[in-house]
């Protein structure tokens, strides 16, 4: 494989299975030094291991302090970041919000949503010290749809999509990218072997994880920003096609809509 990541760190969150993993994986067969962040350490500590070089960091990345830490040691030991891979996340599972308690959304909202911003909050300064980089997140599907069985998850994958879009062009002029992939249905720890088992009965397609890291590297390679690429099994991956909303029309004095004016600049009737 190729080198076009030499000389690049890459801090991967959530590195110690699943996508985390395949990513961490594909990014240093590209030439990058892995930075493992995990809160499975010895799991971090494996993929280094067996990457042969990098650095493992035992962090919880709902924990800010931790968050900013593990950059900072990043930064010390490595010189990096040049990309930060913003992974690590769970599911729930409670599709029925009244028997959502309060631990359990507190446990889901401080990785999927808060492990998002103080990882983008903590990688920012040090990519500018660096004359750029890549900041990329892990949404899902279910970032871009409904998805019933686990609201929560939803609502916090929809937020990983407004964050990573919104931040996109103030960082443009600091020469930093962020965009998210969009995994459909991938076999990593995340699902249990129940649903895995249906999924497989029912013939319905599960991507390898690999392919969700072949995606990233895309991203990270290809210079875009601002977009949300949607990964499918057995498909290229494809940047999301986000539909324009109305613009606001201006109300007339009194509160009627102003007249719709011919080419000429005639009002029209
Ligand atoms: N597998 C799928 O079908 C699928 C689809 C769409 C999106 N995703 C997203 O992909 C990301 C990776 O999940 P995966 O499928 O590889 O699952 P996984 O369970 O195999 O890996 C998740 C990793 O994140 C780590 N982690 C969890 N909470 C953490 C925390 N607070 N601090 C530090 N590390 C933590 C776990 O220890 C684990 O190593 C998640 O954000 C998930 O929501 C997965």
């Amino acid at each position: 494989m190729a080198d076009e990541l030499l000389h690049k760190v890459a801090l991967v969150t959530g590195a110690a299975s699943g996508i985390g993993l395949a990513t961490s994986t594909r990014l240093a067969e590209a030439g990058a030094t892995i930075c493992a962040v995990d809160f499975d350490g010895d799991g971090a500590q494996r993929v280094i291991d067996s990457l042969g070089a990098g650095l493992a960091i035992d962090a919880d990345c709902g924990d800010a302090d931790a968050v900013e830490a593990a950059f900072a040691r990043c930064e010390a030991e490595l010189g990096g970041p040049d990309i930060a891979f913003l992974n690590a996340g769970i599911a729930i599972g409670v599709s029925d919000l009244t028997a959502l308690d309060d631990a359990t959304y507190q446990r889901i909202q401080r990785v999927n949503v808060d492990g998002v911003v103080f990882g983008a909050r903590a990688a920012i300064p040090r990519m500018e010290r660096r004359g750029g980089g890549a900041i990329v997140a892990t949404s899902s599907l279910a970032g871009l749809i409904p998805f019933p069985p686990d609201p929560i998850y939803d609502g916090g994958k929809h937020f990983v999509v407004g964050l990573i879009r919104s931040l996109a062009p103030t960082l443009a002029p600091k020469a930093i990218t962020a965009n998210t992939v969009n995994p459909g249905i991938t076999n990593t720890n995340i699902i249990d072997q129940a649903t895995k088992d249906f999924l497989e009965d029912a013939g319905f397609p599960v991507m390898p994880a690999q392919q969700i890291a072949d995606a990233v590297f895309g991203l990270v390679t290809t210079g875009v920003t601002g977009q949300c690429w949607v990964c499918q099994a057995g498909r290229e991956p494809v940047p999301y096609g986000f539909r324009d909303v109305p613009g606001p029309r201006a109300v007339g004095a009194e509160g009627k809509r102003p007249p719709v004016l011919n080419a000429d600049g005639s009002a029209h009737g």
